[in-house]
């Protein structure tokens, strides 16, 4: 039985293999409409999200599959003091496979060790977020039509954001990668991720403008400030408009540039910039449900 933690769980060769999978749902999603019958996917989300759960619900209806689960805490027995572990074990005697999204680090490692059927860490606290990853990575190979060779600007909230760590981790395995880390003093990419580049031998330069570097990259990676993990409301209040996106610094950009972003935006992309056809955000939100159509048949064992 395999679960995804961490994206690093996966190999070069399988993100590949899920990569086409997703690809060939989206050409042939009638092939697809049916291997999940009768299979059920539950859904245990104690933080927000409108993407991650919806996209993976939808993905499993697609595939003929049904879904259950909560979409907060408070609605859970959470609420009255149940155990992470506790839980799992108890849906996986109701579902085949579980996508489970927690405020706490670490909270999916210990929910897998008790865990009977397949789980899938959909995002913990400000660490991991590897489905958001699978997202990003269909989406670059669709955009620029390829994984390497990369120069990928980082903006924003990069010491809270889980998604830019698994992104960072997921492509410093490809070959000729470049990161440029934009954000303020403050927000900066935890130590322990350097670490892993430095290990890596993966090319980093850290900086505070995005004027300096933007004509310099193939992808610009937006990020929300992410206010549930900041320790008081000032901070936030002061760093959350660091960064904004607008029509005047995309004519600073390379004619190709990608711009992508997680989603749930609030100020760092101007609206007038959705109409750029550089902006792949809301595209890169419907790869999320073909990526994941083909991450639950991988975990499940089934095909078409
Ligand atoms: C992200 C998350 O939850 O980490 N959203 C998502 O899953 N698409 C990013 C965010 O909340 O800022």
């Amino acid at each position: 039985m395999r679960h995804l933690i961490d994206i690093l769980d996966l190999t070069i060769e399988e993100i590949d293999q899920l990569i086409e999978t997703a690809e060939d749902i989206m050409a042939n999603p009638a092939k697809y409409a049916h291997v999940c019958d009768g299979k059920k996917l539950a859904t245990l989300f104690f933080e927000p999200s409108t993407r991650t759960r919806l996209s993976f619900e939808a993905a499993m209806m697609e595939l003929g599959g049904n879904v259950l689960g909560f979409s907060e805490a408070s609605s859970s027995s959470a609420s009255k003091g149940e155990s992470v572990c506790d839980t799992v074990q108890v849906v996986g005697c109701y579902a085949d496979i579980i996508a489970m999204r927690h405020p706490k680090e670490g909270a999916p490692v210990a929910a897998a060790s008790v865990c009977p059927v397949p789980i899938i860490n959909a995002g913990d606290g400000g660490h991991n977020h590897p489905t958001q990853t699978l997202t990003d990575l269909l989406t670059i190979r669709k955009e620029k039509g390829r994984l390497n060779q990369l120069v990928i600007g980082l903006c924003g909230d990069l010491q809270f954001g889980r998604t830019v760590h698994s992104l960072i981790n997921a492509m410093s395995r490809y070959k000729s990668i470049r990161f440029v880390l934009i954000s303020p003093n403050e927000l900066k990419v935890p130590e322990y991720i350097k670490e892993n580049m430095h290990r890596d031998k993966v090319s980093y330069m850290e900086v505070e403008r995005l004027e300096d570097v933007i004509g310099t990259l193939d992808i610009l990676y937006m990020t929300r400030v992410q206010r549930e993990r900041f320790f008081n409301e000032a901070d936030y209040v002061r760093l959350k408009d660091s960064y904004i996106l607008d029509t005047e610094k995309m004519k600073m950009a390379r004619k190709d540039l990608c711009v992508m972003h997680p989603l749930p935006r609030v100020n760092e992309i101007s609206r007038a910039v959705d109409s750029d056809p550089r902006a792949a955000y809301f595209r890169q939100a419907m790869y999320g449900k073909y990526i994941r159509e083909a991450l639950i048949m991988k975990l499940l064992g089934v095909e078409a």
